[in-house]
């Protein structure tokens, strides 16, 4: 065939395709790194949900875990679909028609319980007064973009599956991901998905550039250390225990 009718992977990218599919997540990575040394760095203080559990306790009690189970369920699957190839599902017997049947219906369930919990969230944050006095320019922007990334990724999905040729995004929008993280960027790829993919992930990328500078920061605050730390050491009041005398000035009252 003739070479001026076969593109060459990559060839016919504009300037805008590579603006989109290679510099903003590489900036938004680079961002979500540095952005977090920076704020650990500089604002340990400042590193804490700014909780509001003193304002109100009860729509918290159910928002919170809707949300934040129904998340760990979103990024359980989100490593899944992203990072595991489709020939490696398969060679272990899983085939697509099971796999996205599996991916659909826990991706859904999933999707309603953040989506639910986020609402909630809102409700409450809008109507209880301490609470939304407390939100800040910097808490919008930020729900903004959270709340926008989950509409477009559920929305596509919900889409998606219910199309009768669903589009599989492990053939474009996974080995795509894939490719930036191996600094291997396959533009081609992410361009053969459908625009609720495409617009998904840039809302995503632009979450992650902003996450550093948000409450956000809280996600990384697991009590590591808690592994590590001595027991806490409890010692007898009784006097008798002790081995050392009561050293001068230091005496218990009797
Ligand atoms: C660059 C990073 C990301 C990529 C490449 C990506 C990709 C995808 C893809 C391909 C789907 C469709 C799955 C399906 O149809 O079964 C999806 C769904 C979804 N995504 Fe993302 N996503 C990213 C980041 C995020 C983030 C940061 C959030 C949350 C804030 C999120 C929330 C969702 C939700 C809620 C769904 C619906 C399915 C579910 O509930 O798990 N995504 N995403």
């Amino acid at each position: 065939m003739s070479s001026t009718l076969l593109a060459a992977p990559g060839e016919n990218l504009t300037a805008f395709d590579i603006l989109l599919w290679v510099a903003l997540p590489y900036a938004s990575i680079a961002t979500f790194l540095v952005g977090h040394y920076w704020r650990y760095r500089y604002d340990k203080f400042g590193w804490t949900t700014r909780s509001s559990q003193l304002y109100e306790n009860r729509l918290l009690r159910l928002g919170s875990p809707l949300f934040h189970y129904g998340i760990l369920l979103v990024i359980v699957g989100h490593i899944v679909g992203l990072l595991i190839p489709e020939d490696w599902t398969e060679s272990v017997g899983i085939s697509d028609s099971v796999y996205h049947a599996c991916s659909a219906g826990l991706g859904i369930v999933a999707g309603v319980a953040t989506l639910a919990g986020a609402a909630i969230l809102i409700y409450r944050r809008r109507t209880t007064g301490p609470v939304f006095s407390a939100t800040t320019g910097n808490d919008k922007i930020m729900y903004v973009l959270l709340i926008g990334t989950l509409l477009l990724g559920f929305g596509t999905t919900v889409f998606n599956n219910a199309n009768n040729h669903p589009h599989h995004y492990r053939e474009t929008v996974s080995p795509w991901f894939r490719s930036i993280l191996s600094f291997r960027p396959d533009t081609d790829l992410i361009l053969a998905a459908p625009l609720g993919f495409q617009l998904h992930v840039i809302a995503a990328w632009l979450l992650f550039a902003f996450w550093p500078f948000t409450r956000l920061v809280h996600v990384f605050s697991l009590p590591i250390g808690y592994l590590t730390r001595p027991y806490i050491v409890y010692r007898s009041r009784d006097r008798e225990l002790g081995s050392r005398p009561e050293p001068r000035g230091w005496e218990r009252i009797r």
